[in-house]
């Protein structure tokens, strides 16, 4: 506004000195009234010339210190912005190349699961991380990184892994967790194929820690499905989603296939993606999922602590060996110390017999076939604290799952039905004993 009005006014006082020098030059030719004025008329000429640059040069200024102004308030109201994020402990944005420079082009690989590689890293700030690259083609791996970020983005409690941060590219998705010292509960619990390496490390956990461990997790499902605003699913509990920080205290990771469940609603049909041998029968006949489902896994979890093995293998004889059937019997005949594993059965390091019978008790509770005979995730926490007692195991039944495989679903004979089911639970093409459980995905919509 100020420039255009320097310009006008500028313009006015060229013509208006222009027009009284031309009648001057034609009424009186070169005479000496017409230099004088010409003179006068060059002198204010360059006056208002001078001026209207000072004007400019007055107005970029002020422009240029506006600009930077607004730009230093707008690095001021970002520092702030994500400053606050951090304190409320919500999760960042960050760029691919940060990450890629954190991790120094992802070559430190932490960990592999059914969808994403897990990559060590530092931040700038000297802060140790994961970074979580989600491999799922296309549109599965969107889902599961929503899914993700929308179940623990704003959620913290001291036995689940904190997101970080996370970082959307048009190729694959990013998350960024803390890092977790000693890795997944899986490396700590079930023996490698070279014993004599891991007495050399120290990978077998002892029982103080497992019992510590198993209640930490307990804590964790129980904030999940009591204590959060909308109930939250986690439908992948196993060993491996269970990680261990230096003080080897626990915590839940990998939402990846979790549910959010409103207060009123009672159960969640879904398409199932758990994994096999932690899947509840309830999934198998298709009439949707609960916090009870959830609690059938943490069951299963709790036997392999105890025992050190996976709860379904195939043994040498390429027969089905059921671990939670072995552990009931055993349970029944008052021998819970014969199922324990048999690395902490030496003189002097074995645990207390009352705690591990509770755990197995509180075990065989929560894989009842019966979801509503199982117990709430608060509830094992009271148990395994000896805030109630459970001095019975639960009474003989069938086990569904045992069924399945006693009438051998590798045999011919057996049905298409006893087939669908256990390719449902993930029974058949189970691998060899000391491999990972891998993925299944089985869509029960409909049913
Ligand atoms: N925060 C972490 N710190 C250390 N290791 C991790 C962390 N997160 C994951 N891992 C490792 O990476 C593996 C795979 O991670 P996970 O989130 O379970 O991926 P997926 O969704 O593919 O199963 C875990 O079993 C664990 O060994
Ligand atoms: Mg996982």
């Amino acid at each position: 506004m100020e420039a255009r009005r320097a310009k006008a006014v500028a313009a006015a006082t060229v013509l208006s000195l222009l027009v009284p020098l031309l009648v001057l030059l034609f009424r009186f030719g070169h005479t000496v009234a017409f230099f004088v004025v010409l003179a006068v008329a060059f002198v204010a000429v360059l006056g208002v010339l001078a001026w209207v640059l000072s004007l400019y040069t007055d107005l970029s200024h002020r422009q240029l210190s506006l600009a930077r102004r607004s730009v230093s308030d707008r690095e001021e109201h970002r520092v702030e912005y994500s400053f606050l994020r951090k304190v409320a402990g919500l999760p960042i944005k960050f760029r691919l190349e940060s990450l890629a420079a954190a991790t120094d082009g992802f070559r430190c690989l932490l960990g592999r699961g059914s969808s994403a590689s897990v990559f060590r890293g530092v931040l700038d700030d000297g802060t140790a991380v994961a970074v979580k690259r989600i491999d799922a083609i296309a549109e599965r791996g969107d889902k599961e990184f929503r899914t993700e970020v929308a179940a623990i983005a704003s959620i913290h409690h001291r036995n689940l892994v904190r997101l970080l941060g996370y970082c959307v590219t048009p190729g694959p998705r990013f998350l960024v967790y803390e890092f977790v010292a000693n890795g997944s509960l899986d490396r700590w619990i079930f023996p490698s194929r070279d014993a004599a390496a891991d007495a050399a490390n120290g990978r077998c956990l002892p029982w103080p820690m497992r019992h510590r461990v198993a209640i930490d997790v307990a804590k964790a499902l129980s904030y999940l499905h009591h204590d959060c605003r909308a109930r939250v699913l986690h439908l992948d509990v196993k060993p491996e989603n269970i990680l261990l920080d230096e003080g080897f205290r626990a915590l839940v990771a990998d939402f990846g296939l979790s549910k959010l469940m409103g207060k009123d609603e009672s159960r969640v049909v879904t398409t199932v993606r758990g994994t096999r041998g932690y899947l509840a029968p309830e999934w198998l006949i298709g009439s949707g999922v609960t916090d009870k489902s959830d609690i059938y896994s943490y069951g299963m979890v709790l036997l392999e602590i105890v025992g050190g093995r996976r709860a379904i293998q195939v043994t040498e004889d390429k027969k089905w060996s059921y671990f939670p059937k072995i552990v009931h019997e055993k349970a029944w005949q008052g021998k819970a110390l014969e199922v324990l594993d048999e690395r902490l059965n030496r003189e002097g390091e074995s645990p207390p017999e009352a705690e591990l019978r509770t755990m197995v008790h509180v075990a065989l509770w929560c894989i009842r076939d019966k979801a509503e005979e199982r117990p709430s995730m608060a509830r094992v926490v009271d148990m395994l604290e000896g805030r109630i007692d459970v001095d019975e195991p639960p009474p003989q039944s069938e086990m569904l799952i045992y069924n399945i495989l006693e009438h051998s679903v590798l045999d011919a004979e057996a049905t298409d039905d006893r087939r669908a089911a256990a390719a449902a639970a993930g029974l058949l093409d189970l691998g060899p004993p000391s491999s990972a459980p891998g993925s299944i995905e089985v869509s029960l919509s409909g049913r």
